[in-house]
C-alpha cells in the first residue's frame, strides 16, 4: 500500500516537516523525482535539518528510506549531505537504499545548468542551478550515465563520452567551464566511490517485495504541482513530473498500489525563480509575509516571492493528483491581518480552463475574496476547536471550494505545532 505526499503549489509547502509528522505511521520512504535542488527542512528536538536528496524518514529508526529511479543524484552532494546526517546521529547505513537506475548529475551537468540560464539572459529559468535539467536531458537523450554504472569497468569511458558531448555545449556557449570542471571531477569521482559502500538496489523490485509484504510507504515528492514539467508554467518549471502520477514512473509503481494521495499547500503562495504568479504580492505586505514566514529558500538562501493563495491553480493541482486530503500550513503566519485574501477566479477565464493555457506575458487578473483575518496567536492552540472562528470559516471554506477535507493544520515549525483533526 502507497500513499503519496506531493507539494501543491511552487514548492517549499513544507513537505519535509509533515513527511517527519507522518513517517512514524508508515516503514518506507520512497523520493521518485527532483534532486538537490529540493530543501527539506524538518525540525527534530528543536534542532533544523535540511534534506535535500535523503527521503524525509532518514532520522526514524526502522524506517526504510529509498532514493527511487526517478531521482537524479549529485554524488558530491549526497554524499555532504549524508555525512552531516550521521553527524546528527541517523543510522544512515541501516536505513537508506538507492535506486541503481538513478540518474548521476555529473560536474558538467552542474556547469551547463549555469551555461544555458547566462545564455537566456532575462528569459532565464532562475534554476537552482544543480544541474537538473541537463541531467534530465540527457536522461531522455539517453546519454546519462545512472548510479549503477559505477559498477562497470566502462564507467570512466561511459564518464567521458557524456563530458565531450557538455564540452561542445560549452564550446557554443563561449562559457569557461576548464577549472570549475578540474576542481570537481576528483571529488565526484571519490564521491561516487563512496556512494557504493551504501545499499544499491534494483528499486522497483525491492519496492514490490516491501509492498507484497505488507509494508506501508510514504512516497515523497519534492518541488510542487505548479513546477510540473508538463502542467506547470511551463517554460518555469523544473525538469519531473511532480504529481501523482510521477511516483508511479519514478518508482516503478503500479497505479493500482496508490491508496491515497495528500496534498500540502501554505495558506498563501510562494514561489523562488522566474515564471508567472498571478497573486503576487510584490509589496510591503509580500514582504511582511516574507519576513515573517521566513521565505527563504532551504537550499539556495534566495529570498522567495509571495502572494495570496491562489484557489484556481490550487484546485488545478488536486484535480491532476486525484487529491484526498489536503493539509495547511503555516497558517500562523497570517495571524494578526485584518483581513486575508484569496484569488477565487481568474478574470475572464471559464470553469473549464480554470488555469489558462499560457499565462506567460498575459495580465491574469485574478478575483479576489477577502475573509476577515484573527488577532490570536494560534502557533499555541493544539485543538482544532481552539481556533478562532474567523480561523475555522476560512478553512470550511477553503474545503467547500477545493471539495476535499483538509485534516491537517500546521501553525508552526516544530511538530508539536500541527493540529490532526479527527
Ligand atoms: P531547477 O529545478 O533547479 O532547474 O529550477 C527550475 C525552477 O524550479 C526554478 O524556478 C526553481 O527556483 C524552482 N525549484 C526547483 N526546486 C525547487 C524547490 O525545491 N522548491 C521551490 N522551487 C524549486
Amino acid at each position: 500500500m502507497v500513499d503519496v505526499l506531493l507539494g501543491l503549489q511552487w514548492g517549499d509547502e513544507g513537505k519535509g516537516k509533515i513527511a517527519d509528522f507522518l513517517t512514524p505511521s508508515y516503514d518506507v520512504v520512497a523520493r521518485f523525482q527532483g534532486g538537490p535542488n529540493a530543501g527539506h527542512s524538518l525540525e527534530i528536538n528543536g534542532k533544523k535539518h535540511v534534506l535535500n536528496t535523503i527521503p524525509s524518514g532518514i532520522f526514524h529508526e526502522n524506517c526504510i528510506n529509498l532514493i527511487g529511479n526517478g531521482v537524479v543524484i549529485d554524488p558530491i552532494l549526497l554524499r555532504a549531505e549524508i555525512e552531516k546526517t550521521i553527524a546528527a546521529g541517523a543510522d544512515v547505513r541501516a536505513r537508506l537504499h538507492i535506486s541503481k537506475k538513478a540518474h548521476l548529475i555529473l560536474p558538467s551537468h552542474r556547469l551547463l545548468d549555469a551555461a544555458s540560464e547566462k545564455a537566456k539572459g532575462e528569459q532565464k529559468i532562475g534554476s537552482t542551478l544543480r544541474g537538473i535539467s541537463p541531467t534530465y536531458q540527457d536522461k531522455t537523450g539517453r546519454s546519462g550515465l545512472r548510479i549503477g554504472d559505477a559498477d562497470s569497468p566502462e564507467f570512466k569511458n561511459l564518464y567521458a563520452r557524456a563530458l565531450e558531448k557538455h564540452i561542445s555545449v560549452f564550446r557554443y556557449y563561449e562559457f569557461p567551464y576548464e577549472e570549475e570542471l578540474a576542481r570537481l571531477e576528483s571529488e565526484w569521482f571519490e564521491a561516487v566511490e563512496y556512494l557504493r559502500g551504501f545499499s544499491q538496489v534494483n528499486s522497483e523490485f525491492f519496492l514490490h517485495r516491501l509492498i507484497s509484504e505488507g509494508k506501508k510507504v510514504l512516497a515523497e515528492g519534492a518541488q510542487g504541482s505548479l513546477l510540473d514539467l508538463d502542467f506547470g508554467s511551463y517554460p518555469y518549471v523544473t525538469s519531473s513530473s511532480t504529481i501523482s502520477g510521477g511516483a508511479c514512473v519514478g518508482l516503478g509503481l503500479a497505479p493500482k498500489h496508490i491508496n491515497k494521495v495528500t496534498g500540502i499547500f501554505k495558506a498563501y503562495c510562494t514561489r523562488v525563480g522566474s515564471g508567472p504568479f498571478p497573486t503576487e504580492l510584490d509589496d510591503e505586505l509580500g514582504q511582511y509575509l516574507r519576513d515573517k514566514g521566513n521565505e527563504y529558500g532551504a537550499t539556495t538562501g534566495r529570498p522567495r516571492r509571495t502572494g495570496w493563495l491562489d484557489l484556481p491553480a490550487l484546485k488545478y493541482a488536486i484535480m491532476l493528483s486525484g487529491v484526498d486530503e489536503l493539509i495547511m500550513m503555516k497558517a500562523d503566519v497570517l495571524s494578526g491581518m485584518d483581513t486575508i485574501n484569496a484569488a477565487l477566479s481568474y478574470e475572464g477565464c471559464t470553469d473549464d480552463e480554470q488555469c489558462p493555457f499560457n499565462i506567460q506575458g498575459t495580465t491574469v487578473t485574478p478575483i479576489y475574496k477577502s475573509f476577515p483575518g484573527w488577532q490570536e496567536d494560534i502557533s499555541v492552540i493544539r485543538e482544532y476547536h481552539q481556533l478562532p472562528e474567523t480561523f475555522r470559516n476560512y478553512i470550511q471554506f477553503m474545503e467547500a471550494e477545493c471539495q476535499v477535507p483538509i485534516g491537517i493544520i500546521s501553525i508552526g515549525p516544530d511538530r508539536e505545532q500541527t493540529i490532526q483533526r479527527k
